[in-house]
């Protein structure tokens, strides 16, 4: 029985986010969401990785945490430690790597110890939703860097930690997603990172390095993590299988020294993230995951060229982006007279999704006219079809792109 008229309202407590709106299915044309390409999700490897886990380890579900403790099923975290010296150049043992239900969790362990109401944070001033709405929620004030083409500018950094020193405000930590950075796709280059860790030092303030996409860089070349090139340990490091197997499977993990690791381990209070799904990635991405990496990348890419390839067609120069080094989103300006909140709503209405800027931007006005757009998930067919009537949209709704720009687009390109 679940119709009583029993009213929760007055006993909510006070300070609560607003009402979850109900699930009512994905728009036609999905562009938001962190989602993946399902036909290339490994679906018979992961059946074949789930039986043999389970044939030989199944009983050890009897205990929490496996026979592995809190911190999470160890060949798990074996694989990682091995896969993040190959890739992130991170030299760290099992002990040192805290398994979570998503990197999300992750982003709330690391909240949980350091932030209270009324601190200060610096932040890419385009960043992860998820990221922004926790600090907003959390009541945290966000001094946003802004970004070139080499991510979170250093000058920008310095100055913003002088300032805060000046006002006597001590930083809880400075949060980058060096390696293609949401939403910008940026790769912040080896020289960058290292003002980024002397900065960190000179000031006492950690850096909180978010790497949820450095898997799925498209020539795979990268700098090593700011974990990797820290001198003095200030930096915590979070990752996700989301981006590079399947987000369903909510596992993501957190890298850090023992000492700041075990104040997370206290608050994560859930007895155990999800056990089935860390044992069946063990046994999928230990013989596999550098064979279906580049796989997936392969047509991401393919992906994001027909989406770069719809955009220039449909609205020719209103549309301005940067190739993004990697990742399943782009970052998109269009003229300043387009309000991405009115297009994202008037679109929705069309059955396109689309994420409008200022909910990825510490700065409001300059989100304004910008958009992400996610490619992943969306078939090629699909991602031609949903930018041809997200520019319908468009042109209905602000006069851009013009049909006649269009057309003389067109004319130009034959
Ligand atoms: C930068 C960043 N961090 C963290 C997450 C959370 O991902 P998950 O909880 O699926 O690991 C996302 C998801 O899109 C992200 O973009």
């Amino acid at each position: 029985m679940a119709s009583g008229s029993f009213d929760f309202a007055p006993l909510l407590r006070p300070g609560l986010p607003p009402p979850a709106a109900k699930w009512t299915g994905f728009a036609k044309y999905n562009f938001t969401g962190g989602h993946n390409d399902a036909d290339i999700v490994p679906v018979d490897r992961l059946v074949a990785a789930a039986t043999a886990v389970l044939a030989r380890e199944g009983r050890t579900l009897a205990t929490y945490g496996l026979n592995s403790g809190p911190l999470g099923y160890r060949p798990l975290r074996e694989f990682l430690a091995a896969k993040l010296k190959r890739h992130a150049d991170i030299s760290c043992t099992a002990d040192e790597i805290l398994l979570t239900s998503g990197s999300l969790q992750a982003l709330d362990l690391v909240n949980g110890v350091l932030l209270a109401r009324g601190d200060t944070v610096l932040i890419e001033q385009d960043s992860y939703q998820g990221s922004l709405n926790r600090l907003i929620r959390l009541g945290v004030n966000m001094v946003g860097i802004p970004l070139d083409k080499e991510g979170m500018r250093i000058d920008a950094v310095a100055a913003a930690l002088d300032d805060l020193k000046r006002r006597g405000i001590q930083a809880k930590y400075i949060y980058t997603i060096p390696t293609v950075q949401n939403p910008t796709g940026t790769i912040m280059g080896e020289q960058r990172r290292l003002e980024l860790l002397r900065l960190s030092q000179q000031h006492g303030v950690p850096i909180f390095e978010d790497e949820c996409y450095s898997d799925l860089i498209w020539d795979g070349r990268r700098p090593p993590a700011l974990y990797a090139m820290s001198k003095h340990g200030g930096v915590i490091h979070i990752g996700s299988f989301s981006k590079s197997v399947a987000p369903a499977l909510r596992v993501g993990y957190i890298v850090a020294g023992w000492d700041i690791l075990s104040r997370m381990l206290a608050i994560k209070t859930d007895a155990g993230s999800g056990a089935l799904e860390q044992m069946v990635l063990a046994e999928f991405c230990a013989p596999h995951f550098e064979e279906h990496v580049p796989k997936l990348k392969r047509g991401l890419r393919e992906k994001l060229e027909t989406l770069m390839e719809a955009l220039a067609e449909q609205f020719g120069t209103a549309a301005e982006f940067d190739d993004p080094k990697g990742g399943i989103f782009l970052w998109v300006k269009l003229p300043d007279a387009v309000d991405t909140q009115k297009l994202a709503q008037a679109a929705l209405a069309s059955g396109i999704a689309i994420n409008p800027g200022p909910e990825w931007s510490t700065d409001k006005a300059h989100g304004t006219s910008r958009l992400r757009l996610c490619f992943a998930y969306p078939s090629k067919e699909t991602i031609r079809e949903g930018v041809a009537a997200l520019a319908e949209v468009c042109r209905r709704e602000f006069g851009v792109p013009s049909r006649i720009a269009n057309v003389e687009q067109r004319a130009r390109a034959g």
